[in-house]
């Protein structure tokens, strides 16, 4: 640890504070343990949304993975690194006509389907660029689980209800031959808490698409049972063992009976990168405060980790939405609550904290660089990066210890003129 640790101090001097360090060697070895701990002949989509750096989703690629995408921007990494469009999967909701026709210029043939909108535009494109397309669709089983974000099971925007499949099963049987339907995709959420309830998580899918395929009568040929594959977020806490997950979902999926023969497909952002990735930084000030309480200012803030809905941190109070294209009421949504903390980045906002750990248990002077591990999922891109204009950390992938590539993420504004803005997705 202290030649890691020396190592990145080298870094801060080559390269300044802050910076955010990716092991790609750590990146095709949680590769390799996920896949050891999945059912075998299944397959392993890496979701760029947890991290997109092409170095990463490389790394991930070359360790075997096929990539998840859900914007134009991770489909052009995934294109950038000649990865083979065939083995992309694209998903996410809101789907804009101008994207679904892009990523079909790009050679992009599975989709995941979130709702009618989403199927009818995908099929339309699929007619115009006369190209077939596969299609997951996406369902939010009824079932409700318990350990994690919940983005299904619960009424979300993602994927279609059950009862809403099963009613508008007519237009399942009306697609045009440019679309084949080909499985479904059921994603529970991220970070799910154990063994049990990931595995509780695949048994409830499991159960929801034997249920829809005895009713709608179409047999998968792939399921995406999503993932959810937990690891500590920004603390040194234990990784979750998986150890007997193999095992146990094999066994469950040796049970389904009208599904028996799909594919199975898992996706993983979080456990494949988060702890490839270090944010470095350097303390700049310590303010000592009422009650015994200390600020340690540093270098880095919610603008490069967490941010504000990544740390759930987002101010409880109402936000008013007027439809300006029409007359119509104001609507008001209730959002997170946050909590204040005393290692603080360097916005000029009480939002700006990292963690509210008063009984730091290191010594902390002005100037040392401190290192949080961890942070290779929902790190930089997750974060608020353009709030206060502050420039991106660079990012460092490294291999072997030694540094094989750098980044910067670019933010800031640029005067677009009329022509330009018609090249502008
Ligand atoms: C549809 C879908 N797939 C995959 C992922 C990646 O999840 P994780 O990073 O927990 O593996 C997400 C994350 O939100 C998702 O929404």
């Amino acid at each position: 640890m202290q030649d890691t640790f020396g190592n990145w101090r080298s870094l801060v001097e080559e390269f300044g504070s802050p910076l955010y360090v990716y092991d790609l060697d750590i990146v095709e070895q949680r590769i390799q343990e996920l896949k050891q701990v999945l059912p075998a002949n299944s397959k392993l989509f890496y979701s760029l949304k947890a991290n997109p750096l092409p170095a990463i989703a490389n790394a991930a690629a070359t360790a075997g993975a096929n990539l998840e995408v859900s914007s134009v921007n991770e489909l052009k990494v995934a294109c950038s690194l000649n990865f083979p469009t065939e083995k992309i999967l694209y998903t996410g909701p809101g789907k804009t006509n101008a994207e679904i026709q892009t990523a079909i210029e790009a050679g992009v043939n599975t989709f995941s389907v979130e709702s009618w909108a989403d199927l009818a535009c995908i099929e339309n494109n699929a007619q115009k660029y006369e190209q077939k397309i596969r299609l997951l669709l996406r369902v939010n089983p009824v079932t409700p689980l318990q350990g994690g974000l919940a983005m299904s099971g619960a009424p979300t925007q993602f994927g279609f209800e059950e009862s809403v499949l099963l009613d508008g099963s007519e237009k399942l049987n009306q697609l045009s031959s440019w679309v084949e339907l080909v499985g479904y995709h059921i994603y529970y959420g991220t970070q799910l808490d154990s063994e049990d309830t990931i595995v509780n998580a695949v048994s409830i899918a499991i159960d929801c698409v034997e249920r829809l395929t005895s009713k709608l009568g179409f047999i998968p040929q792939i399921l995406d049972l999503g993932g959810g594959f937990p690891w500590p977020f920004a603390n040194q806490n234990q990784s979750v063992s998986l150890c007997n997950m193999r095992d146990r979902l094999e066994k469950l999926l040796s049970q389904r009976q009208h599904s028996a023969a799909a594919e199975i497909w898992f996706e993983s952002g979080r456990y494949i990168t988060a702890s490839s990735g270090t944010l470095i930084a350097t303390v700049l000030d310590i303010k000592e405060a009422k009650n015994n309480s200390r600020f340690v200012v540093l270098d880095t803030g919610i603008n490069h980790l967490g941010g504000m809905s990544g740390l759930r941190r987002i101010p409880r109070g109402y936000i008013s939405i007027n439809n300006i294209s029409a007359e119509k009421d104001s609507i008001e949504t209730d959002t997170l609550k946050h909590e204040r903390l005393s290692v603080v980045g360097p916005l000029c906002s009480p939002l700006d904290c990292l963690t509210s750990n008063t009984d730091i248990s290191f010594s902390v002077n002005i100037g040392d660089i401190v290192a949080i591990p961890n942070v290779g999922a929902y790190g930089l891109t997750a974060s608020l990066v353009a709030f206060l204009s502050r420039p991106a950390p660079i990012e460092i992938a490294l291999r072997g210890g030694k540094v094989v590539e750098l980044y910067t993420l670019r933010t800031g504004h640029e005067r677009i003129t009329m022509q330009k803005k018609e090249s502008i997705k």
